[in-house]
């Protein structure tokens, strides 16, 4: 039973494989089986947490280095996009500055995945509006220290 039950699973597997990189596009496929930049941190320069519509949460830690983002995780309660999805935010965010985050959008990071399924799309948009407020966050954090 063991060997039969292994290769069940080992057949099972490949077909959510075949079928997720089918779905994804291979860029979104390589992500979704290592999500890189997932995590969190403590005392982030800033800390973004957005819950979508869908009922989902994403959220965004940022430390910046000479007004540069050094390192950045998120984390997310939701589906496998999101963490795809979160996961290229949190990357194209590295080495910028606050202006140059503005720039990363939602469709920003679904031209990076190349192909995407429609009704996941919005995962993108979530993921960029916590990367936003994580930016926002540090933005209001520094403008305090300012005074
Ligand atoms: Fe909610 Fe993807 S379905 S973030």
């Amino acid at each position: 039973m063991s060997k039969d039950f292994d290769n069940f699973v080992e057949d099972l597997q490949n077909q959510i494989f075949e079928q997720t990189k089918e779905d994804y596009g291979d860029v979104a496929f390589q992500r979704w089986i290592k999500p890189l930049y997932i995590g969190t941190m403590d005392n982030p320069d800033g800390y973004g947490r957005i819950t979508g519509s869908c009922g989902d949460t994403i959220q965004m830690f940022l430390k910046f280095e000479d007004e540069r983002v050094k390192k950045a995780l998120f984390q997310t309660d939701g589906c496998g996009s999101s963490a795809v999805c979160g996961s290229f935010a949190a990357e194209m965010a590295l080495g910028k500055t606050p202006d140059e985050i503005v720039d990363i959008t939602g469709e920003v990071i679904l031209k990076k995945l190349g192909g995407f399924p429609e009704e996941d799309k919005h995962c993108a948009f979530l993921s960029v509006d916590a990367l936003q407020d994580a930016v926002n966050d540090y933005m209001i954090k520094q403008s305090r220290k300012d005074k």
